[in-house]
């Protein structure tokens, strides 16, 4: 579904992804992992084109979308949660997803019932500015936000961070039922270790910008646990 080949970016001068190859398959959730500062934030944006790699390519469903800016890859099916969620406070909730809408490149303007069965919350909270919801409401409402445009592959950039377990526990299921019922690609951005096993299907642990070890989720051992994720 998606592809990432030889991808690498430099903020000004300074080099922060290395020859990046990554294959993220449909109906699985990948994680990407590696302690703070890597650059797997400046992988996502560059995934999603809100920066532009010097070099490589990444392509979605056998499409290379390399070259397309930030708005014409959300149409084209990819969707990004962005780390610390940036939904808009002064917007309420039905507002918020109202945004999410854009992304569809068919004409619906209806918010799907579908998200607010998955996130009854933002249902009771349709009026309210998003500013005024918890960490963990405004988490469920930028996943939300992602839903709507039904992607194809939705990138969540730390998800779980600052976020109290039985939220996480309910995005992590969220998350697995919608690979189960979807071709939909989920990426998780995640340092949290007991997520990444009990969600993950597979893993790409990055250091210093490039990747240093992938495989599935069960073959994430101690060994590479101490070298690349423990701080
Ligand atoms: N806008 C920017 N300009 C210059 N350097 C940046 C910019 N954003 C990030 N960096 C640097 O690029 C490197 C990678 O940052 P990035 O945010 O991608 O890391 P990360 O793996 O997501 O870290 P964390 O786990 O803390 O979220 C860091 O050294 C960071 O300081
Ligand atoms: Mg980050």
């Amino acid at each position: 579904m998606l592809r990432i080949e030889n991808l690498s970016f430099a903020y000004g001068a300074i080099r922060t992804l290395h020859q990046v190859n990554m294959v993220m398959e449909p109906k699985q959730i990948t994680c990407v992992m590696g302690r703070n500062g890597v650059g797997k934030t400046t992988l996502m944006k560059n995934i999603m084109g809100t920066l532009q790699a010097n070099s490589g390519k990444v392509w979605l469903a056998g499409r290379d979308v390399s070259h397309f800016p930030a708005n014409r890859r959300a149409k084209a099916g990819i969707a990004l949660v962005p780390q610390g969620r940036h939904i808009f406070p002064k917007l309420t909730v039905e507002e918020n997803l109202r945004v999410g809408l854009e992304a569809r490149e068919d004409r619906k303007r209806n918010i799907p019932d579908e998200v607010y069965d998955i996130f009854p919350v933002l249902k009771t909270m349709s009026r309210r500015y998003g500013g005024d919801l918890s960490g963990g409401q405004q988490q469920q409402l930028a996943i939300a936000r992602a839903l709507v445009g039904e992607p194809k592959v939705i990138l969540l950039d730390e998800p779980t961070e600052g976020i109290q377990p039985n939220i996480i526990e309910k995005i992590g299921e969220v998350l697995r039922t919608l690979v189960s019922e979807k071709d939909v690609a989920v990426v998780i951005v995640e340092q949290f270790l007991d997520f990444v096993k009990e969600f993950g299907d597979s893993f790409y642990i990055m250091n210093r910008g490039t990747v240093v070890a992938d495989g599935i989720t069960k073959e994430l051992t101690e060994n590479l646990i101490t070298k690349h994720l423990q701080v």
